[in-house]
């Protein structure tokens, strides 16, 4: 299954809101008509951008809670707060309509092989007093079937919020937890229920190994390729926990540093589902579903940053990612077409939009400049205002400002320390030429 499209309506910030996704093999059509080339260098990716408080995460709690929505009475989940809130008199009712691409493997048999088998799915949010009931308003039909069975390998998404994390959670637990959460409630509940705790690789890989060594083989392969250089992974166990080699030392997953345990925390979790949803004899990496992970580079060194996305796209290519950042690197590895925006619209209800210019490739500076992030400077605001004075008094006629101007902008505050005249070099002939100019 992958989300082509969703519209929203009334959902916490978002007055009417409609976003059309990239997902593998979709063809061309109207809602990317000015998008060439197609497809797309990371066809399976969408990423959302926008402010603090923008509507980012409500668009995969949206997106989540609409592929959840046939099974949500007995889900576990709690709504709260979903219905918006508005000075313009109370509004009742939320809706979220998801235009969904199902498969083989979500029991979808198409009437023409290689058409698409599209459905919809809609979910409607009702406030009585104050509290809010969630429910479908899709009859039960043979396509929805197969989303009551946990075992199914159909409609698998898993969702990862921004507090995820992980920690000791033994099999037995994993037990418990699933007495009292359905299974692919489990697999989003990072995205509504903060700091839950995601399924370590000891609570289910040893067990995994003598159910489907084929299997198992896949996953330690994914990790190690999926992590970068300076960790290798090779399925070692210490004391009941797995051993990575960072930089030539082996050290248990519960010693690694932060970066490296929330990132391996969500890939193993997203590996352990993948293994009990994936459709038996089907290589790991050609199972299909939705895939969505906020603020992807939380905790991320920027060196990882340029190459996250890329990896993660092309290794598990049949998965239909949705991404928040705030990481103008992570941006850069993108086209446009990989990219929502989600800014404030004239009554103050969230806005989504494309950017109109192309973003792969671009450098970090120039990506925060572009409409994506939309700042005027990257620099510290005070430095910005002082170098504006600069620009104005070497309009002025000033020789010495303009020269202290592109001093500043070159190397920033070092250029008050390295002031002229103070045995530091003179400013090269090409700056005395603009200065004379200016
Ligand atoms: N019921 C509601 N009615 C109106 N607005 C709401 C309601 N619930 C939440 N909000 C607003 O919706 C926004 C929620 O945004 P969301 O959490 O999706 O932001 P975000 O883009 O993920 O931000 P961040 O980058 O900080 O995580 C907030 O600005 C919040 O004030
Ligand atoms: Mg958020």
């Amino acid at each position: 299954m992958y989300v082509r499209s969703l519209r929203i309506e009334n959902l916490r910030a978002f007055g009417k809101a409609k976003l059309d996704l990239l997902y593998p093999q979709r063809h061309l059509d109207k809602a990317f008509n000015d998008v060439r080339p197609w497809p797309p260098r990371l066809p399976n990716v969408n990423v959302i951008l926008g402010a603090n408080g923008a509507g980012k995460s409500t668009i995969l709690d949206a997106t989540a809670l609409a592929l959840l929505s046939p099974l949500i009475a007995s889900s576990g989940y709690r709504p709260f707060a979903l219905i918006r809130r508005s000075n313009r008199g109370e509004v009742k009712r939320a809706t979220i309509l998801a235009d969904l691409v199902l498969q083989d493997q979500d029991g979808a048999i198409g009437p023409v092989p290689g058409k698409e088998v599209r459905a919809e799915l809609e979910t409607v949010i009702d406030r009585r007093g104050d509290v809010e009931f969630v429910r479908t308003t899709e009859q039960p039909g043979p396509i929805w079937e197969r989303m009551y069975d946990d075992n199914s390998t159909a409609f698998f998404f898993v969702g990862y919020g921004a507090t995820r994390r992980v920690e000791a959670v033994s099999a037995s637990d994993l037990a418990v937890r699933r007495k009292s959460r359905l299974l692919k409630y489990e697999r989003v509940a990072s995205l509504f229920e903060d700091h839950f705790a995601l399924v370590p690789l000891n609570a289910w890989l040893p067990e995994w190994r003598t159910q489907n060594p084929g299997g198992y083989r896949q996953v330690i392969s994914l990790i190690d390729s999926l992590t970068p250089s300076t960790i290798r992974f090779s399925g070692e166990i210490e004391q009941g926990e797995y051993l990575f080699k960072h930089r030539n030392v082996s050290v248990p997953f519960s010693a690694l540093s932060d970066g490296y345990r929330a990132y391996i925390g969500w890939v193993g979790d997203l590996l352990h589902h993948l293994c009990m949803g994936a459709p038996r004899g089907a290589k790991l990496v050609e199972s299909r579903g939705v895939v969505m992970v906020d603020e992807i580079d939380l905790h991320i060194h920027p060196d990882w940053q340029r190459t996250i996305i890329p990896k993660l796209a092309r290794k598990l290519k049949n998965l239909q990612f949705i991404f928040t950042t705030h990481s103008p690197l992570v941006v850069g590895t993108l086209e446009r077409a990989n990219i929502l925006t989600v800014d404030h619209g004239r009554n103050g209800a969230p806005v989504i939009s494309r950017p109109d210019e192309e973003t792969f490739g671009l450098s970090a500076d120039q990506v925060l400049r572009s409409k994506a992030f939309g700042l005027t400077s990257t620099r510290d605001p005070e430095f910005s205002e002082n170098l504006n004075r600069l620009s104005q008094a070497a309009q002025r006629g000033s020789k010495g400002a303009a020269l202290q101007f592109m001093r500043e902008a070159a190397i920033g505050g070092a250029a008050r320390v390295d002031a002229p005249n103070d045995g530091t070099p003179d400013p090269p002939d090409w700056m005395r030429q603009i200065a004379s100019k200016v």
